[in-house]
């Protein structure tokens, strides 16, 4: 089964071939410069880009691949949660190719398909909690299969990269600042600016960055480490950022172990996945509590075509599909399970 992946949630367009041997190939438009300048994502920028670069990524794609549209069998794309109008270009893009082709058609739940990408290259295990962490969720779940996801957590406020990205900002690093900050981080110590465990005395699954975010806005804005005054300072206020950011992480993934101990992994995806305190901190949870860790190749952490090829090839494989009135559902609003089931393949 020859699986296309479309991915336009936010400021990538991603298109990746998956078919049942694994990932063929895929390919990558990124926005980041078109809307550095604006110092995040401005949508209505974002979905025009989307829609410039959907099709010639497309062809080039099955050029490279010697392959021709009518070798599809499946196509997929993203759903939600994300940018209304970024949503709207992909599926826009699938519904036409579904339709033209006369291919199934299945929407996949953007943040699953982050969870799942860990099964790019390897057997994923269930039962087992995820944690999703990128610029605009920082999500827990529990995952019995591809199609049965819960969420169990969610951040009441800003997501883990948000704050990132915006303390970045206030250092005077380009957007999004996530990958610097834990660059700079290598060199500093966290003792010497050291920020609270933010939102852990509590009994709850749920999140809270707004707090910490503006802490370390202040405490770079005193120390002038946009000006480049105090060049010290900048590494320990990263390391001190990422050492907070990691211990609520690991704190509220370990109260979720606790509370579902029948749970054979753990997996962390998203782009702040690529953090390596993060990573580090979490496998030595993984490993202490003697359950597997699941995380995606670097690559596959941040948005990309080929997590969605991926998520579509197994709903897909379990029989899922979804009609052309697939919906696209904006961040913030809860995405239904509404695929239809046919026969397994
Ligand atoms: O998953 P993703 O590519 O896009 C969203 O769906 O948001 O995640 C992007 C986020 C940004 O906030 C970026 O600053 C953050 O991931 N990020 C990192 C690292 N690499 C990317 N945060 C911390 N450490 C990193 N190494
Ligand atoms: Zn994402």
């Amino acid at each position: 089964m020859l699986c296309l992946g479309i991915e336009s949630s936010c400021d990538d367009t991603g298109l990746a071939l998956l078919d049942d041997g694994g990932l063929i190939d895929s390919s990558l438009a990124s926005q980041t410069e078109a809307h550095a300048i604006f110092g995040g994502v401005v949508p209505e920028l974002a979905s025009r880009e989307h829609g410039r670069h959907v099709a010639p990524l497309f062809d080039a794609l099955l050029e490279r691949n010697g392959l021709c549209p009518q070798a599809i069998d499946v196509v997929a794309v993203a759903r939600g949660p994300g940018l209304l109008g970024s949503l709207l270009a992909g599926i826009a893009f699938a519904k036409g190719l579904s339709l033209a082709l006369r291919r199934p058609l299945i929407g996949v739940n953007h943040l699953h398909a982050h969870l799942l990408a860990a099964g790019l290259g390897r057997k994923l295990v269930f039962p087992a909690i995820g944690l999703v962490a990128s610029g605009g969720h920082t999500d827990l779940y529990r995952l019995d299969s591809p199609q049965g996801i819960e969420r169990l957590g969610r951040t009441l406020d800003d997501a883990a990269g948000e704050a990132f990205d915006k303390v970045g900002s206030a250092c005077g690093l380009a957007y999004p600042a996530g990958r610097r900050i834990d660059e700079l981080a290598q060199a500093g110590d966290w003792r010497a600016q050291e920020l609270p465990v933010p939102f852990v005395k509590n009994e709850n699954l749920d999140f809270s960055f707004s707090g910490i975010k503006t802490t370390a806005m202040r405490k770079a804005e005193e120390l002038g480490c946009a000006q480049g005054a105090n060049a010290a300072a900048l590494p320990d206020l990263c390391a001190a950022l990422n050492k907070a950011v990691a211990e609520a992480l690991r704190v509220k993934a370990e109260r979720a172990l606790d509370q579902n101990p029948d749970a054979r992994a753990f997996y962390f995806a998203g782009g702040v996945a690529a953090n390596r305190m993060m990573r580090s901190g979490l496998l030595a949870m993984a490993r202490r509590r003697g359950i597997e860790m699941l995380v995606p190749e670097p690559q596959f952490c941040k948005d990309n075509g080929a997590m969605i090829a991926h998520a579509g090839h197994l709903l897909a494989r379990a029989g899922f599909r979804h009609g052309l009135d697939l919906e696209a559902i904006p961040r913030g609003r809860r995405i239904p399970f509404d695929a239809a089931r046919v026969a397994a393949n």
